[in-house]
This record gives C-alpha cells, structure tokens and sequence, in this order.
C-alpha cells in the first residue's frame, strides 16, 4: 500500500494546558463596507454591500498550544488574526484574551495587554525600519511597554534575545541595519522584536511565507523552540498545509469567512471530512516523486466574499454536493462521526445525517 503523506503525519507534542483558554473567539464577523459605486450598486439589494471577510467564527486556543488556521487567499485568515490581536473590532461577536472581553476594555487596559500578545509578519525587510539598528528595532517595545529601563539594561535584554534567536555572538549584530543582514536573519530579528516584551500568544501570519526555501525548516525549528523557551502559544497562520504538519496540535480550515473544519491535526490531516479540506490536502505536493498525486483544486473560481454563494458556501465546487439540500442548509460545524474534538461544517459527513440519523423534520 503506498504510504501516503497523510500517514506520516508527525503530531507534535506540545504541553497544553488544562484549564480555561487563552483565547477565545465567539460568533465573529467582520464585514468591510463597500465604497458607493459601481462595485456596490450592483450588490445593492436593500442591505448595505460589505466584503464579509469572516462571517461567524469560534474557536479557542489553550495556553501552550500551536493553533493552525489554514485555507486559500482571501478566505479570511489574516483578519482573524488581527481581531484576535483587536488590531480590528468585530462587527459582531467578541473576542476573550485569558478571560477578558477584548471590547470591554479601557484603551490603557488594552495600552497594557498589547505586551502580552504580539504579531509576525511574513514579510520582514517591511516589518523592519531600514533606518533602525537591529538593537534599536528590537529594544523599541520596551520603550513602550518597559519605559523605566535604564539604557545598560534595555541594551543586555536586546542582547539576550539576539542569542535566543541565535544571531551569535549578538554583539555582532546589534549595531547593523536590517539590509546588512540576510531575509532569514532578518525574520529571526522580527521574532526578537516580537519575544522582547515576554509575550503568551504569538499570531504568526505566514511567518516562513517568504523566506528562502532552504532557511524556511530553521525557522520553523527556532518558532517551535522558542515557543517552549518563552512558553508562547502560537495561532499559526498558513495557506500552505504542508507546513502547518510540522507545527501544528490543532487546525481550523478556513473558506469565505467561514471555519469549514477544525480539529486535532492528525485527526483533520488523517480523515479528512469536508470535501474542500480534503481537495486542499490532496492539492498538496508531495515530496516522493513516485506517489506524486498531487490534484488540481476544484473546479471553479472562489466566490466573492461579498456575495457567497447560498447554502454551504462551498457547494458550487464541491464533488458531492447534493442540490436541495446543499444549496439550501447553511452548515454549522458538527461533529465528525467517531472522531473526538473534530468538527466540519458539511451537512453530510458531519452531524444527524452523517450519524445516520435523520433529523427530524421541523
Ligand atoms: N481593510 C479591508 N478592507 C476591505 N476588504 C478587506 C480588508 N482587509 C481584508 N479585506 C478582504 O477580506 C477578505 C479576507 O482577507 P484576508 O486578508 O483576511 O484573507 P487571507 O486569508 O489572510 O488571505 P491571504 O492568504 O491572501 O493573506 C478578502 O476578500 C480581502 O480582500
Ligand atoms: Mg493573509
């Protein structure tokens, strides 16, 4: 039997703790309202048009927990991350960081837990001021968040985190400048920047995205190494699902706004139950060029966000749709029939219908 990627699927062992999480996200939306125009006027049906960039999402990250949100460009991604950050305020729904209600905070309450959540960008030579040392960029948040440092001892804890993320000896590097340095060392700055101020959730949107190939597994490895060092909990966000196998205990799938999927990597990864999770992983190319297998994604453009399709949003594309129902159900996310703590949102490989129960008719 050929031994396909889904069986080597590596689960990490990441320390998750019990107790409440640290993030939890509730009935989210964000919608982006469009300009008056010709764009809009011919979405105008009475309600104002918005781009609905993410249209009700749940979930929750446990501390010590390397958290995936994975799915095609434009399904959502990073705007959840920055709603989790409250870069963005929801339109609807709320968003709880270790018990507190992100909307009902002062902004110097919110000044204060900034320090303790922070972001990677994919792309650092933008993250990074080209007119700042590597010391300035780096000793820059605890300007903000630590201001009654003194100099000696701003400049020992840059230091310090320029071992953690091995740019050794530090001296070396502090007094550069960001085009000194190669694109991976100047990821592995930004990752400094953003462990300065000892934060517990790290939102990484595509932090390998534009690395070199030969430097991206290095990167990875330091991530999941500082993750144990600082104690972090990471929402990893990625379109690349083969990357998210390496890092990943959980991860959600999402598609126009939506989470399709989510559940233990190995169970989402192994049986995949939502027809769009399963064309992603089979779109996913796979190393050993003897079980090259790799499918072309489904047919059809991804819809608009501004007006998804009726149903699930993903019927139009998906193999094994059936009309009159599909079209029609809006999906939750159900449970996956003998799985634990994986859901999908498909009306029949989750839930009554796929437990072969019927549910009853309303
Ligand atoms: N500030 C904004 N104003 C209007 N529309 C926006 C804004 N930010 C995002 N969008 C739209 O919201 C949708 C989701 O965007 P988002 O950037 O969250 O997707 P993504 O999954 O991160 O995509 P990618 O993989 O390309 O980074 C897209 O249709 C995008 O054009
Ligand atoms: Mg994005």
């Amino acid at each position: 039997m050929p031994e396909s990627r889904l069986e080597q699927v590596a689960t990490p062992t990441h320390r998750i703790e019990a107790g409440p999480p640290l993030v939890e996200v509730r009935g989210v939306k964000k919608y982006f309202p469009l300009q008056s125009g010709f764009l809009a006027s011919l979405f105008n049906r009475g309600e104002q048009p918005a781009v609905r960039a993410v249209d009700g999402v749940d979930f929750e990250i446990r501390r010590g927990e390397v958290f995936g949100l994975a799915g095609e460009s434009g399904s959502g991604k990073s705007t959840v991350g920055r709603l989790v950050l409250n870069l963005l305020e929801p339109t609807e729904g709320k968003v709880f960081f270790d018990g507190m209600d992100l909307s009902q905070l002062s902004p110097d309450e919110m000044r204060r837990l900034r320090s303790r959540m922070q972001i990677i960008f994919q792309d650092p030579l933008a993250s990074l001021n080209p007119r700042m040392t590597i010391g300035q960029a780096i000793a820059h948040p605890l300007e903000i968040h630590e201001p009654n440092l003194s100099e000696g001892q701003r400049r020992k804890r840059v230091l310090e985190m320029l071992e953690a993320v091995g740019m050794n000896p530090p001296t070396n590097y502090a007094d550069k400048y960001p085009h000194q340095i190669s694109g991976g060392q100047r990821q592995r700055i930004v990752i400094a920047r953003a462990l300065v101020t000892r934060p517990e959730l790290i939102v990484a949107d595509e932090p390998i995205a534009m690395a070199d190939v030969s430097v991206r597994s290095a990167l990875l490895d330091l991530m999941m190494r500082l993750k144990d060092e600082f104690d972090l909990t990471y929402l990893f966000i990625t379109h690349d699902l083969a990357t998210a196998k390496y890092v990943c205990d959980r991860i959600a799938i999402m598609y126009l706004g939506r989470i399709v999927e989510v559940g233990p990597l190995k169970s989402v990864y192994g049986s995949p139950a939502h027809p769009y999770t399963q064309a992603l992983l089979d779109a996913v190319p796979v190393p050993d060029p003897k079980h090259r297998r790799t499918q072309p994604m489904p047919r059809g453009e991804i819809p608009s966000p501004i007006d998804p399709p009726s149903g699930c949003r993903f019927h139009p594309r998906c193999p094994i749709a059936q009309m009159g129902l599909c079209d029609v159900e809006d999906p939750q996310l159900m449970q996956v029939p003998e799985s634990d703590n994986h859901l999908a949102a498909c009306l029949l490989r989750a839930g009554p219908r796929a437990m072969g129960q019927q549910t009853p008719p309303s």
